[in-house]
């Protein structure tokens, strides 16, 4: 499987800025065929960003998109809309969650919106500081995985990436914690099991797991080592060139 890096620039850069930034990468970037780069723009830079970008180095994503392909939604954008523009989605981020109050119903949605439309998502999970501190782990990332993909037929499920993000280890969060390779590889075997019991065993290789939460150079190769974690998210530290890059040559330094 190859290993995917994901950089969510959330709400930051002008398109302007988003177009020198991507600019930037790709010139920045040698051609790891065995890593997958991905770059989430904010939504108004995806049009502009779809004509520039090299697909062979860097694919596009976008950070959210409505289930519903047209109708009355004032401000939304659809899944099919972004259909050419994007080749991924974040979806049910935790920032989506528990700002603007998503919740599993919605997000099972998207998830299905995006297949329908040829876009793969990465189905954000994770739990909060409390959920963990209350022993709830397990039942959260259980939940949200069942719910999330409930809309998934077994065909399609292989069409699908898994993000574990704690939520209590994103650089935004107030008093945000590292996960240790230990945290997150006990939550990283639970996904795989939940994703066995709920399609079987056979498709579990098929579906790409990663790793978000304050990531950096320094600590992604401890987290790629980490058995089972199929690339990483991250957000800071993607805003930051050569923070990216570095996050990338040492994915292929790990993987290789
Ligand atoms: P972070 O963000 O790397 O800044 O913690 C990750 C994310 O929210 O996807």
């Amino acid at each position: 499987m190859r290993t995917y890096i994901v950089g969510n620039w959330k709400l930051n850069f002008t398109v302007g800025e988003a177009s020198i930034y991507l600019h930037k990468i790709m010139k920045s970037l040698p051609n790891y065929r065995d890593i997958q780069v991905i770059v989430a723009p904010p939504m108004m830079a995806l049009q502009p960003l779809s004509l520039q970008v090299d697909r062979h180095k860097v694919k596009l994503c976008a950070q959210n998109a409505f289930y519903r392909d047209y109708g009355a939604f004032t401000g939304e954008t659809s899944f099919s809309q972004l259909r050419g523009a994007v080749d991924y989605c974040l979806v049910g981020h935790s920032e989506r969650r528990y700002i603007f109050h998503e919740d599993d119903k919605v997000i099972a949605k998207k998830v299905a919106a995006a297949i329908r439309n040829k876009i793969t998502p990465i189905l954000c999970i994770g739990e909060t500081e409390s959920e963990r501190a209350f022993g709830e782990t397990a039942d959260v990332i259980r939940d949200q995985l069942a719910s999330g993909l409930s809309e998934v037929s077994d065909d399609d499920v292989s069409k699908v990436i898994i993000a574990y993000e704690p939520v209590w280890a994103i650089s935004s969060v107030k008093s945000a914690k590292l996960a240790t390779p230990d945290e997150v590889a006990e939550v990283i075997k639970l996904i795989k099991t939940s994703l066995g019991d709920i399609y079987g065993a056979k498709v579990v290789d098929e579906i790409p797991v990663l790793f978000g939460g304050s990531v950096g150079p320094s600590n992604a190769g401890g987290y790629l080592t980490v058995p089972g974690v199929d690339g990483l998210l991250a957000g800071g530290a993607s805003l930051i060139l050569s923070e990216f890059v570095d996050i990338i040559n040492v994915a292929k330094r790990v993987r290789s």
